[in-house]
């Protein structure tokens, strides 16, 4: 038989085989059956050696040419039979976007970590640096630099869990306060605020936790007075309980600020009419502040002359109740669910 004829032949079966084949396992099958080692073509081939020599380049040629075509219509099916595959997909898994989700519930951060965060915004805004200290310090950067000396009564004030002699859980974030004054060297102004954990040895209850969060803040510069202080105290104040909150200022102590101050808001819940929540006083105590005792700069290496400056420490806790009415501090630190989710 003509060769030419042979191979019409088979690509008419091919054409054939091709017909309705709907997967590329069949076509594979086909494939290896037109286009194999043992497929008729390849097997054609064969015959190259009965050919007279001028023959053989001419025979070769065409072979080679049919497999070539073979191959394009192999190929030409795939493509079909992909297109097909990929439509039916798409229709099954077309996605209706009307559709309401389910509810992933989403982590948050902790409402203690919101409230200083916002605090922090507020004060690198007015170009306050954020410092942080170690939590386990030495006696003499949490209460001997601070103008407690050892057996000074006012240490009473914060009961310690101590870990050697000379060193205990830090009771407030203040020495974070004397660790920059004294990186500075007493040479240039200082104005940060240090939030952090802070230990006491107090019963845990209500309102008293022996662990908790404070941010305390520290300018030490020329011409640093009273009124800077006030101003910086309505601020925080405005910050957490709205803009129409006013402040008062009344005499406190503190052994590390002369004078000191203890800074009440106008109550948010009946904006200073008297109401069960400020015990009928219109204010809330929220902070306590001072102007920095003449000693603390001194033995941070800042000369009293020429610097002074104002400090105060706010409890994270204390804000956070009564900005939302939270009645239990220990809510804070059991991490219900349920709790922390209400504060997204
Ligand atoms: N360090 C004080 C405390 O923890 C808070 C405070 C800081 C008070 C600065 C006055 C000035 O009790």
């Amino acid at each position: 038989m003509n060769i030419q004829e042979t191979l019409k032949q088979l690509e008419d079966a091919l054409r054939k085989d091709l017909e309705g084949v709907k997967t590329i396992e069949a076509l594979q099958d086909i494939k290896a059956k037109y286009l194999g080692k043992k497929a008729e073509l390849s097997l054609l081939m064969r015959h190259m050696k009965d050919l007279p020599n001028n023959e053989k380049p001419a025979f070769g040629q065409t072979i080679n040419q049919a497999k070539q075509a073979f191959a394009k219509t192999i190929e030409a099916q795939r493509n079909r039979i992909e297109e097909a595959l990929l439509n039916k997909k798409l229709e099954k898994e077309t996605i209706d976007v009307t559709m309401t989700s389910p509810d992933f519930s989403q982590g948050t951060a902790h409402l203690l970590n919101q409230i200083i965060d916002e605090i922090e915004d507020l004060f690198i805004g007015m170009g306050y640096l954020v410092k942080e200290g170690p939590e386990v310090e030495s006696d003499e950067r949490n209460f001997e630099m601070l103008n407690l000396p050892k057996n000074h009564p006012a240490r009473d004030m914060q009961d310690s869990f101590y870990v050697s002699e000379d060193t205990l859980l830090r009771t407030h974030t203040s020495p974070v306060q004397v660790r920059t004054m004294l990186e500075y060297g007493g040479q240039k102004p200082v104005k940060i605020i240090c939030p952090g954990k802070v230990y006491r040895r107090d019963d845990d209850d209500a309102t008293h936790s022996h662990q908790f969060m404070q941010i305390e803040g520290l300018v030490v510069d020329q011409n640093t007075s009273m009124s800077d202080l006030k101003g910086t105290l309505l601020a925080i104040a405005q910050t957490m309980f709205g803009k129409d909150r006013q402040i008062r200022l009344r005499p406190s102590y503190f052994p590390f600020t002369e004078p000191s101050v203890e800074v009440d808001v106008t109550c948010s819940k009946c904006d200073g009419e008297g109401c069960a929540m400020c015990k009928q006083t219109g204010y809330i105590e929220i902070l306590g502040a001072g102007m920095v005792h003449d000693n603390v700069l001194k033995m941070s290496g800042y000369d009293p002359e020429i610097y002074q400056g104002f400090a105060f420490g706010v409890g994270v806790e204390r804000l956070a109740m009564l900005k939302y009415g939270i009645d239990d501090i220990r809510h804070f630190y059991i991490n219900d669910l349920r709790f922390n989710k209400q504060f997204k």
